[in-house]
């Protein structure tokens, strides 16, 4: 494993390793970028296959909370945490207040929140050690809230440029994870006359989305080829090569999960066959923009005048639409007009 070398690295500023041995926690924190304000990220815990998995991973994952931060407009460098390990065997409060304490010495450059793996009360059990964490109880809260209607607001720019048309009614979309944000988007798609083609994992959410919202469940490996409008990633990346993407049957790509590409040739192959690509770090953004105030609390910082949230929440409809727009007129793929947008913001 070597990180200089990485296929992901594209010079982030700093990569630490921590271990604890006496909880077993083995961490890696990624910060792509401090060039627009410290970075933040969430820390996603998962039981990677390989020690370079999950240091791609978090490398990844952080250049995108670069991108997602940039382009939402926010004060915000860009970095990302990976626990490696089953959240469901490991994780303690011991652990968490370990990693609590390496957050604490990383200092005033890396916040961290939710992502994958990691709940609110997880970031109150940190907190307990560290400033340096969002997402909490007493702060932002759930994150997944505001990401699902971020997606909402985004999915509307794809209605509008894809199918120009303003509202859900009679729309199929295919939802790939039932989480914290894909059911909630699934919930309120319902609510807005979608039609749901949903797959999980987990048998148990998938009943109770066919009992509640009406959805017709598909296998975890066939919700890519539903024979729907939208299909809309939301539960882990790399879900889109160029040889699935001529699988895909909807009109567009839209949702939560990140890094959903699994390389740019996925994405060029997406818009060869015609099918519209919400960038995932512009769609995405509605939980960073909520866990903002734990970056906003370092100390040295400068005060900052934010938007109301709902108004930051709507600019992603906003912002997909100037990226499509820009991707049609360019003929250039979405996310390849949007990283090139974030690139300039930080001055890569
Ligand atoms: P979550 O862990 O609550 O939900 C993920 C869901 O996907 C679970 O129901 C899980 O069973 C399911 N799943 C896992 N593997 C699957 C597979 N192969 N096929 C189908 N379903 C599968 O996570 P959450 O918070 O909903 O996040 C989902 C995605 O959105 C992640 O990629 C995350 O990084 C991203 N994201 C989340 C944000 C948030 O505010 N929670 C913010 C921005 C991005
Ligand atoms: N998991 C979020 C993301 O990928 C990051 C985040 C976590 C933001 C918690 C805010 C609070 O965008």
């Amino acid at each position: 494993m070597n990180v200089w070398e990485s296929p992901e690295f594209d010079a982030h500023e700093q990569v630490c390793f921590f271990t604890d041995r006496a909880t077993e926690l083995r961490a890696i924190v990624a910060i792509h970028s401090t060039a627009l304000g410290a970075a933040a990220g969430g820390t996603r815990f998962k039981p990677y296959g390989s020690d370079s998995e999950a240091l791609d991973d978090a490398l990844r994952l952080s250049r995108a909370m670069s991108y997602k931060s940039a382009l939402a407009g926010l004060p915000l460098g860009g970095g990302k945490a990976v626990i490696i390990g089953d959240p469901a065997k490991l994780k303690s409060r011991e652990l968490l207040h370990a990693y609590g304490r390496y957050i604490d010495r990383i200092g005033h450059t890396f916040a961290t929140g939710e992502d994958v793996g990691m709940s609110v009360a997880d970031m109150d059990t940190i907190r307990e050690v560290t400033p340096y964490v969002g997402g909490t109880s007493i702060g932002a809260g759930d994150p997944s809230i505001h990401t699902a209607t971020g997606i909402v607001h985004g999915l509307r720019a794809v209605l509008k440029h894809r199918f120009d048309r303003d509202d859900f009614r009679g729309v199929k979309l295919a939802i790939q994870g039932l989480g914290a944000v894909g059911w909630r988007v699934a919930e309120r798609l319902k609510a807005a006359g979608a039609e749901l083609v949903v797959a999980d994992i987990c048998e148990e959410v998938v009943q109770r989305a066919c009992r509640e919202l009406g959805a017709v469940a598909v296998p975890v490996d066939q919700i890519h080829k539903a024979n729907v409008d939208i299909y809309s990633p939301c539960a882990m990346g790399g879900v889109i090569t160029a040889r699935n993407a001529m699988q895909i049957k909807a009109r567009a790509v839209a949702g939560a999960a990140n890094n959903q590409l699994a390389d740019a040739e996925a994405g060029v192959a997406l818009m060869q066959l015609g099918i519209l690509f919400a960038p995932d770090y512009v769609i995405n953004a509605g939980g960073i923009i909520s866990g903002l105030e734990a970056a906003l609390r370092m100390p040295g910082r400068k005060a900052v005048t934010l938007k109301p949230l709902a108004e930051q929440l709507a600019g992603i409809h906003d912002r997909l639409c100037e990226i499509f727009a820009r991707s049609a007129e360019e003929r250039r793929p979405p996310e390849a007009i949007a990283e090139q947008m974030a690139r300039e913001l930080i001055g890569r």
